[in-house]
């Protein structure tokens, strides 16, 4: 179906009761619902926004357009969980109600003050011309869930030498001040991100553009997203750049998502001197990630389990997207380690355990086998030239996740993993990992992968679009030997 503007415009109470009646009836038929992720009841999710922790529990919210798989009018929808791990819809979250975000409550995040959640976000407007203006918003939520939004917009312009891609407001405090760091685009058509300080988040000052190290200077057209926090000492810069050509086994999706890790940044005027960016994850599927810090003191990121501008086979079926597992960050050796959160651990229900060597050849075990599961293998090299899990067997479909011994290379593939989604940008993902023990910790659900490899050292996710009935687990080693063992859990 081709979307018109008129159509993508439109709010939820000027679609007809039949429509919402028609687009559940194709949701509920379809055969990718997910299981343990979060996923809208209908339409479209993308990034994450607002991840907090706030009155006893985490907030969460993402994009969400209602009324079908497209990007239209955008709303946040609101969940929150106790545990990180069962999420509740709590409904609308913010509702481009007012003249400042005439075209969708765009991404933003939250931050705790005088014992409200304001929400800062992007109001998206559109002229008669269709020219953008962007507007930094604030919208209070109480403890009771209630929310208002100040009649004004507390970032209007668009300070001058920047278009009109400038949004993503990420805020948090230091010191006796808020800060902001929003995602933009400079006037020769450059991304970058700039820095804005508060004292009440209702008024802000301009800080300037953050300086960067040279070989960022010109990385892309336009950095969505932006993320900044200190960890374990070290500063970390997470954005989402666009327009970055693929190098070797690097940067192959449509858009990239990724960090800069270094000295933390210098704040007047700001300053960030590391230039080695880093994707986040070697998969197919992942952007626009926000992090917050748990009670606990932990560093927690959720992304979203999409991207722009590509069609995904539930499309058909009136929805699209879902957000990836939270995963938790630490520093090691200047890189980036992400585990997933431990509290999935309470997903896991009936376990089954195996320990083998496999001599060139293809073998499965009873108990392995499934739709929904996480699975832990670990393979201790021998002399095979590689050695992996296949994932959702079926007649004729497959997913691989391997070790390419030679190569010393992770290779994820979903070329045979059913139906196909973002060919075009290829069907296989690698990186290169020199390591004699390689582990992995997947979490398999209807229709995703995602894969931590080594305790974390890379994580690979990507959508699949398997038949139902591929559910087969199977092992293998060619050219030689590798001795692995396995856990798996049933998570329904
Ligand atoms: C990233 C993004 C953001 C924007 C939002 C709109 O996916 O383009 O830059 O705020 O999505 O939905």
């Amino acid at each position: 179906m081709e979307w018109s503007r008129k159509q993508r415009y439109r709010r939820i109470e000027e679609s007809k009761p039949s429509e919402m009646i028609t687009l559940k009836e194709k949701i509920d038929s379809c055969p990718w619902r997910q299981h343990f992720h979060i996923q809208p009841e209908t339409g479209l999710l993308n990034d994450p926004n607002g991840f907090s922790y706030f009155n006893g529990e985490y907030h969460l919210f993402y994009q969400w357009f209602p009324l079908g798989p497209v990007h239209g009018l955008k709303y946040w929808y609101h969940t929150k969980s106790k545990d990180l791990v069962h999420w509740e819809n709590v409904g609308v979250g913010i509702e481009p109600d007012k003249y400042y975000e005439s075209h969708g409550a765009f991404s933003g995040s939250a931050i705790e003050y005088e014992g409200k959640l304001y929400l800062m976000y992007t109001g998206n407007t559109r002229d008669e011309k269709w020219i953008r203006h962007p507007y930094q918003c604030l919208a209070v939520m109480d403890k009771e869930g209630n929310t208002e939004k100040l009649p004004h917009p507390v970032i209007s312009h668009v300070p001058e030498g920047y278009t009109d891609h400038f949004r993503d407001p990420k805020v948090w405090k230091k010191g006796d001040f808020f800060y902001a760091i929003i995602g933009a685009q400079r006037d020769d058509e450059t991304g970058c991100v700039v820095l804005y300080r508060s004292q009440n988040l209702k008024t802000w000052d301009f800080e300037g553009e953050m300086e960067v190290h040279k070989s960022l200077q010109e990385f892309g057209f336009m950095w969505e997203c932006p993320d900044y926090f200190e960890l374990d000492g070290k500063g970390v810069l997470i954005f989402s750049p666009q327009g970055i050509q693929s190098e070797e086994d690097r940067y192959q999706n449509i858009y990239q998502s990724g960090y800069v890790l270094g000295d933390p940044m210098k704040y007047e005027p700001p300053v960030f001197q590391d230039g080695n960016f880093i994707e986040l994850d070697r998969g197919f599927d992942f952007y626009a990630p926000q992090s917050m810090l748990s009670p606990d003191g932990r560093r927690l990121l959720i992304g979203w389990m999409g991207l722009p501008e590509i069609e995904y086979p539930t499309d058909q079926n009136g929805w699209a997207h879902c957000l990836t597992l939270p995963r938790e960050l630490t520093v090691n050796n200047n890189k980036l380690i992400q585990k997933p959160a431990k509290e999935l651990q309470a997903l896991r229900k009936a376990k089954s355990e195996i320990e083998d060597i496999l001599e060139n050849e293809v073998k499965t075990y009873s108990g392995f086998e499934g739709e929904t599961y996480e699975l832990i293998c670990q393979f201790e090299k021998g002399s095979a030239d590689e050695f992996g899990v296949f994932l959702r067997v079926g007649e004729n479909e497959q997913t691989v996740v391997k070790y390419d011994a030679g190569g010393k290379k992770v290779i994820f593939d979903r070329s045979h993993s059913g139906e196909q989604v973002g060919e075009s940008y290829g069907t296989v993902r690698k990186c290169l990992l020199h390591e004699e023990k390689i582990t992995f910790q997947i979490f398999v659900d209807s229709s995703s992968v995602e894969i931590f490899v080594n305790d974390g050292e890379e994580v690979f996710t990507g959508r699949i679009f398997p038949k139902t009935e591929s559910r087969g687990i199977a092992f293998f080693a060619n050219d030689g030997s590798v001795k692995v063992n396995a856990a798996k859990w049933t998570y329904n």
